[in-house]
């Protein structure tokens, strides 16, 4: 298949073709703030089949379902509480994915079997511009081949998906860095489901009590359904192992020191980059910078796939703020693999 690049900034003639290609049922790699994502038509059956295709993603796994402003929410959620159009006031558009009653109307295909469904409207005016356009809403996984770390800019989405999908929105690197935040409002209290670029305590604010799902924080029961049925797969993985080194920052260096060898690779925090010189050695960003952090963190594990390194070696943030995200899917690359020190 000829995927067709269309590069920033598109014309009029651009966006036409892109929305032409979600109204046709087509593959379309779109720009957000948190990840690229892979694109189609979300209440069009096929195109969601093939999305599943194209990332070789298992079906049971469910599409969040991308809206272009909360007006369009009852259109494809039931029973939505007042919560919901608190969170969506206050976070959309942006990082925040809720997880709400599936109305009629949204396939089966789509939410995975689910009778709820994933929703968010996306902070880029690029993708914005494309729904509006297309007039249906945009379901996108992130646009990776399953298991590998999700696309934070075009040039990845190119690497994955080029030849597989019918074009690629170039709407520039992605500001958040990792997925959105994932909270279920069909329970109460609220359940965060994944951590992401929208902060633990900013939910807390609007929401009060919200509980973090096991499989936040801790590699899933084998044999046990994770309430994301994404969150049960191994993710993000790097073609070398990873280990996780988490707690001080002075000592989780010191570790690594002790540790890596000249084929390690090593993630590790900007004020650390001296200590690891002569080593094949990504920039984190700086120790007390999360946003930094989450902006790199895919980056840093797509990046030693050039290279020849046999292992990884990670510094990981504590747990405030998108530390929490960035520490998921830092932990997630690795298969739980973690040392505290
Ligand atoms: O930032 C994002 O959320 C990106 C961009 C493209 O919007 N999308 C994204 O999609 O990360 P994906 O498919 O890679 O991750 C979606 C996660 C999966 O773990 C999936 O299982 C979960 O959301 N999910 C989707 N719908 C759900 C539902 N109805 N109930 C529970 N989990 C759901
Ligand atoms: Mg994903």
């Amino acid at each position: 298949m000829e995927t067709k690049l269309f590069t920033a900034p598109l014309d009029e003639a651009q966006y036409e073709e892109a929305a032409a290609i979600v109204r046709r049922g087509g593959l379309l790699g779109i720009p957000t703030e948190t990840v690229y994502g892979l694109g189609a038509d979300a209440l069009n059956e096929d195109a969601c089949r093939r999305i599943y295709e194209a990332k070789g993603r298992p079906q049971n796994n469910p599409l969040i379902i991308h809206i272009p402003d909360m007006s369009w929410l009852p259109r494809y959620c039931r029973d939505i509480p007042p919560a919901a159009y608190a969170l969506a006031r206050r976070f959309w558009p942006g990082p925040l994915t809720m997880i709400l009653p599936r109305a009629d109307c949204v396939p089966l295909r789509t939410t995975g079997g689910l009778d709820t469904v994933g929703i968010r409207c996306p902070d880029h005016p690029v993708t914005l511009e494309i729904i509006r356009r297309a007039g249906v809403p945009i379901a996108a996984p992130s646009g990776n081949t399953s298991g590998r770390p999700s696309p934070t800019t075009a040039q990845h989405m190119v690497e994955d998906m080029w030849g597989k999908i019918h074009g690629i929105a170039d709407g520039g690197p992605c500001g958040v860095g990792v997925e959105s935040t994932i909270i279920d409002l069909t329970c109460t209290p609220p359940r965060l489901l994944r951590p992401g670029g929208l902060p633990l305590e900013d939910l807390e604010e609007v929401l009060g009590e919200v509980i973090v799902d096991e499989a936040v924080t801790a590699e899933p029961e084998a044999g046990k359904a994770p309430r994301a049925p994404g969150m049960a797969y191994r993710h993000y993985a790097p073609k070398a192992p990873v280990t996780v080194i988490s707690g001080d920052p002075d000592r989780s260096a010191a570790y690594i020191k002790d540790n890596c060898d000249g084929e390690s690779g090593i993630i590790c925090f900007h004020e650390y980059l001296d200590a690891f010189e002569g080593h094949t050695v990504y920039d984190l960003g700086h120790k007390d910078n999360k946003a930094e952090q989450a902006h790199a963190v895919f980056d840093a594990l797509r990046a030693f796939d050039e290279t020849d390194v046999t292992k990884i070696f990670a510094q990981c943030p504590d747990s405030a703020g998108l530390g929490l995200a960035v520490e998921n899917r830092l932990k997630k690359a690795s298969g739980f693999h973690v040392i505290r020190v």
